[in-house]
């Protein structure tokens, strides 16, 4: 089994710079990684040549569940096969707090993927106070419950990305991280389960050295080739102890 990385760009890295990243990390050997960018949505038709010279997948933030028709601002999944993307990033915590994403939209929004053939990744995670008042695993569950309602979560990639983790520079522990990851394989059966929140060259090696953590998901050291290939490379070794 490879580490799974995958990259959210969020709202950064247009065209230009999107294509100057898979520029710069075409010298970098990924093989032994399964690698996955998930750039904004214009971003994509730019570097999708470069992502498949290189072996590396697109993944899309966000899509809309309707197939077509009078939704300003949406993007369908037909729309996103077009483009060449493989993977489709449901439910992050952006989407859930800033944009009121509800669990009922992340549902329809996953069935959709699924529909269309797509990989979902879905994003779970308690806030600062959920964690600090013992609550983690219940609002996890919850989530777990209510997102993959009617759903066989088979093909579903889990990232558990701990709210208070996000860009706050504070990374879950790896013992946090193992705990929810374990819990979330023993409730779900088999599925991949990724953690992403504050993932840095510095603690991606103790983080992917966990038994259940099969991956990461980057947000802030996924911008720069550099950093993000030393996470895959951490990730490499991980696995390679592991065995
Ligand atoms: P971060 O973002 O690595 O910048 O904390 C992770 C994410 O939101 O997926």
């Amino acid at each position: 089994m490879r580490p799974f990385v995958a990259g959210n760009w969020k709202m950064n890295n247009g065209p230009i710079r999107g294509k100057a990243f898979f520029e710069e990390i075409k010298k970098f050997p990924l093989e032994r990684a399964e690698v996955v960018i998930f750039p904004p949505f214009i971003t994509i038709p730019y570097v999708k040549k470069l992502a498949e010279e290189k072996g590396i997948s697109l993944g899309a933030q966000n899509a809309y569940w309707r197939k077509e028709g009078a939704f300003t601002g949406e993007i369908s999944l037909e729309m996103l096969i077009e483009a060449g993307v493989d993977y489709v990033l449901v439910g992050h915590s952006e989407r859930r707090n800033i944009f009121g994403e509800s669990d009922e939209e992340i549902n329809l929004k996953l069935k959709a993927v699924l529909r269309a053939g797509l990989r979902p990744v879905l994003c779970v995670g308690e806030n600062l106070a959920e964690r600090e008042e013992g609550r983690t695993r219940e609002k996890v569950r919850f989530q777990l419950d209510a997102d993959l309602s009617g759903i066989v979560p088979t093909d579903v990639i889990i990232a558990y990305e701990p709210i208070w983790a996000i860009g706050t520079g504070k990374t879950a522990t790896p013992e946090q991280a193992e705990e929810v990851h374990a819990f979330i394989k023993e409730y779900l059966g088999n599925v991949r389960v990724i953690y992403g929140g504050s993932v840095k060259p510095e603690n991606a090696h103790s983080l992917m050295a966990q038994p259940h953590v099969d991956g990461v998901l980057v947000g802030g050291a996924s911008l720069k080739p550099a950093s993000f290939y030393d996470i895959i490379l951490a990730g490499i070794k991980a696995f390679e102890e592991k065995g």
